[in-house]
């Protein structure tokens, strides 16, 4: 039975929501994080906070004792991966392989890792940096599965969203990026194709049921699941949903979209039919998981995190 759960990237969006997901269902948490992108006020006090690089075999240690790992530490800012194409590879690639090691050192019953929706979205962006990274995460998941009985789950993220999502960064998630320019009452920048350009957009809460159930269900042992909402949302029906949420009057600045070949609309859709035959349906709609994000931007801008 899986009663202690290591989580790596526990500063982060998805890390902190899951290790509070976790506290609230009865396990302890031990969180790894080097706080390079992590915000340490986001890890819930219960957590047993490491602030240790993936990087570094300091860490084996803090696996010992602990049923389950979610690996969900990375460089994700896609413009940050695609100007040091060397720290990409060495923490995502490099401190995922020791993060799998270290599971397997401490026999660690089941390993989740975050993979990406951007292995779906064709053959340029699978050609960045952070693409790139997260193929290899694959073949060293297949490595340990093969020479060493690991029970592994790969988790294909689309869209997550949700509070504590990292507005900070310079490019910051489109949602929280449309909402903080509208809670500022400034009009958000859409391109004329923007009704073309669809995403998958997911809420926290049901991804943390996902979390939850592949601590119990060994319906997912070893098996890849691709993670949305199952419905792709344009830009332009995001852009009129936060509108309608937050209650502004504010109309977008409509440009031409740079030719590009980095910023060309995508259609990108989680194909869910795997995880829903392991019961898991995305609750949270849109309306309601927008609502929740404002409300925490907002808390954001009170306390002076938003100027
Ligand atoms: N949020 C999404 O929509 C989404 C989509 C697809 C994939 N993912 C993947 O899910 C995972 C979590 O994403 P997130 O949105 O929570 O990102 P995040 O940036 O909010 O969190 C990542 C955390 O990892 C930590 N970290 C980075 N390098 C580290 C290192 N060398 N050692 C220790 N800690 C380190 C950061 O400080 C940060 O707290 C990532 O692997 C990401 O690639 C996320």
């Amino acid at each position: 039975m899986v009663k202690k759960v290591l989580v790596t990237g526990v500063a982060g969006f998805i890390g902190s929501n899951l290790a509070e997901r976790l506290i609230t269902d009865g396990y302890a948490v031990v969180g790894i994080d080097n706080l390079s992108y992590g915000i340490m006020e986001q890890v819930p006090k219960e957590v047993q906070f490491y602030n240790v690089d993936i990087r570094s075999k300091d860490m084996y240690p803090f696996f010992q004792g602990v049923d389950a790992v979610f690996h969900l530490a990375a460089k994700n800012c896609l413009p940050d991966c695609q100007t040091d194409p060397v720290e990409t590879m060495d923490i995502n690639v490099m401190g995922t392989v020791n993060v799998f090691e270290a599971a397997k050192r401490a026999g660690v019953s089941k390993m989740m890792y975050a993979q990406s929706s951007v292995l779906e979205e064709g053959e340029k962006r699978l050609k960045g940096f952070y693409a790139i990274s997260k193929v290899a995460g694959q073949w060293i998941d297949e490595g340990y599965k093969d020479a060493f009985g690991l029970t592994t789950v790969a988790l294909r993220y689309f869209n997550v969203y949700g509070p504590r999502q990292d507005y900070r960064r310079a490019s910051s998630p489109i949602i929280s990026k449309f909402i903080i320019k509208m809670l500022k009452g400034e009009p958000p920048l859409l391109f004329v194709d923007d009704d073309k350009n669809k995403r998958d957009f997911v809420y926290i809460d049901d991804i943390n049921d996902f979390h939850i159930q592949c601590l119990t269900d060994e319906r997912v042992n070893n098996k890849l699941f691709r993670l949305g909402s199952g419905k792709n949302t344009s830009i332009n029906e995001l852009f009129n949903t936060i509108k309608k949420v937050t209650g502004s009057s504010i109309e977008p600045l409509v440009k031409e979209r740079p030719n590009d070949p980095d910023f060309q609309p995508v259609e990108s859709v989680a194909d869910i039919s795997d995880a829903a035959t392991i019961d898991w349906i995305p609750k949270t709609s849109l309306k309601t998981g927008i609502a929740a994000t404002v409300e925490y931007l907002k808390s954001e801008k009170l306390k002076g995190n938003i100027q």
